[in-house]
């Protein structure tokens, strides 16, 4: 277990991502998963209020929903780590006190329980003043509805203005980030938002680690992506020079014989700050290769192979 920055939050360092739950994965796959992953030990799930708005037929909170269902069919809530988002909901948009409220009201709700273990700002609000979106999270805190705080998406002078912030007024603090990193994704992450993170005892939980799919080295060629899910997204990565970096994963994982995706998700679990990527399973039989990642260690001469080849690629 690993502990998530000063709370007392202790997890297994793979985060499960809740964004396929009513998107990929029906309700029964959702439950499947979850079941996989309890079995396997995994405790910490990510979910966001506004998971999946994005999709036709949805509204948005439908993987809060699932999870919520599941939590009560399977019952052992203080078991798990759970982890949700405000500000993007269709009905709750935004950073503003009231929304906050009742954007935090209608997750406990969908998610059948009494507190939120990790309640992230997604994005940030540029139209509200920092100092009362802060105001509503710290009585969140102080009601006990919320038991800590994170930061999504943000700049590192809003996480810098953030914390001032909190010093000045006594609000709780933010024990965690997430940023969006991984191999193929290294900035801005390492340049500017790792520093916050040393600076003010952040735990990072990187978004995105296996690039929605890419680096488990399914998608080889461009016409691999078509009619896949996550196209959009994946697109994004195909390049030379993020290919050679799932060539040199997949050197690794022969050598260990693991999955590419294993190797990919290692080393960002032993990047500086990092306490547990984020990585969505559609279906159990995705979990096996996630969930092994936790217990290989690669060599320093691995990470710096891994570190060069990937040094290469230009983030969009
Ligand atoms: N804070 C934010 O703004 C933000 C933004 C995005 C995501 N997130 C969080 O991060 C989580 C992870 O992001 P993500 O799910 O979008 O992307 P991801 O974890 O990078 O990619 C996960 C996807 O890769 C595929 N996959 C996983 N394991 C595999 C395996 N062993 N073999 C083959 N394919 C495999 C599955 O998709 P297919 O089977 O469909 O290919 C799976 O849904 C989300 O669920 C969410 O909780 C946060």
């Amino acid at each position: 277990m690993t502990r998530i920055g000063r709370s007392d939050l202790d997890v297994l360092p793979l985060n499960l991502g809740g964004n396929t739950f009513g998107w990929t994965s029906d309700r029964d796959t959702s439950f499947a998963v979850l079941d996989a992953f309890i079995s396997a030990g995994g405790n910490f799930i990510d979910t966001s209020d506004s998971y999946m708005a994005s999709i036709p037929g949805n509204s948005g909170g439908e993987s809060e929903t699932i999870l919520g269902q599941w939590l009560t069919a399977r019952g052992g809530r203080d078991d798990v780590v759970l982890a949700t988002k405000v500000s993007r909901h269709p009905d709750f948009l935004g950073l503003a006190p009231d929304n906050i409220a009742k954007a935090a009201e209608a997750s406990l709700q969908r998610l059948h329980t009494d507190h939120i273990d990790l309640y992230y700002a997604h994005y940030d609000d540029p139209d509200v003043p920092l100092e009362d979106t802060l105001g509503a999270f710290d009585s969140l805190v102080r009601t006990g509805k919320v038991r800590y705080l994170g930061i999504s998406n943000y700049s590192p002078e809003r996480i810098s203005e953030w914390l001032a912030i909190c010093e000045a007024n006594g609000f709780a603090k933010p024990v965690a980030l997430q940023p969006h990193y991984s191999l193929v994704a290294r900035e801005p992450f390492e340049s500017t938002l790792r520093p916050q993170a040393e600076n003010f005892d952040l735990g990072v939980m990187p978004y995105w680690a296996l690039a929605s799919g890419f680096l488990t080295g399914k998608y080889r060629t461009q016409a691999d992506v078509d009619g896949a899910a996550r196209k959009r997204i994946v697109d994004g990565y195909f390049s030379p020079e993020g290919l050679a970096v799932v060539d040199e994963l997949a050197v690794i994982a022969a050598a260990h014989d693991v999955e590419i995706a294993t190797v990919a998700l290692a080393w960002t679990r032993q990047q500086s700050t990092v306490v547990a990527p984020i990585a969505s399973a559609r279906i159990p039989g995705q979990l096996d290769a996630l969930m092994a990642s936790i217990d290989l260690e690669l060599s320093d001469a691995e990470l710096r192979r891994l570190d060069t080849v990937s040094a290469a690629v230009v983030t969009n």
